[in-house]
């Protein structure tokens, strides 16, 4: 069976909630690349980079990226080719994103939601099936403005 490894991200803004899903993540024996940062101070878009370069040379298959609102990582990550980052708040959102959009990357705001909401929305983002039908049909849309 394929390995499947997440790669996660943050910035100093995202780090202590990154640390709570790492928690859970060991917990699930679910493997995961963590590309930094540390708490330092550091710019949101190169943490965004490291992660997506992982999932777009198949290294890893999806990622979760956190910063302060998890606005700028998916600014950051939605540049990237074959990504296809949510920015979520809510567990409706997480689900579908992966549901109708085949979202490939997570963002979450560490200064938005509390750690047992952003769980509920990993688990969400890690367990629900893409629907694909119509649904691919956008998404061909949205990768035909990449090219
Ligand atoms: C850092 O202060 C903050 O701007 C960053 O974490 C993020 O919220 C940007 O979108």
């Amino acid at each position: 069976m394929e390995k499947k490894i997440l790669a996660i991200a943050c910035d100093h803004g995202g780090y202590e909630l990154k640390e709570a899903i790492k928690a859970y993540l060991d917990g699930k024996n679910i493997e995961y690349v963590d590309f930094g940062c540390s708490g330092e101070s550091v710019h949101y878009p190169e943490y965004a980079h490291k992660a997506c370069a992982a999932i777009q040379s198949g290294q890893c298959y999806r990622g979760i990226l956190v910063c302060g609102t998890g606005v700028g990582m998916s600014m950051a990550a939605n540049k990237h080719k074959g990504i296809r980052a949510a920015c979520c708040s809510d567990t409706f959102s997480a689900r579908m994103t992966r549901a109708h959009n085949n979202a490939n990357v997570l963002c979450l705001g560490g200064r938005v939601v509390g750690a047992g909401l952003a769980i509920d929305m990993v688990e969400l983002f890690l367990n629900t099936e893409f629907e694909g039908g119509r649904h691919q049909t956008r998404i061909d849309m949205i990768a035909d403005f990449e090219n």
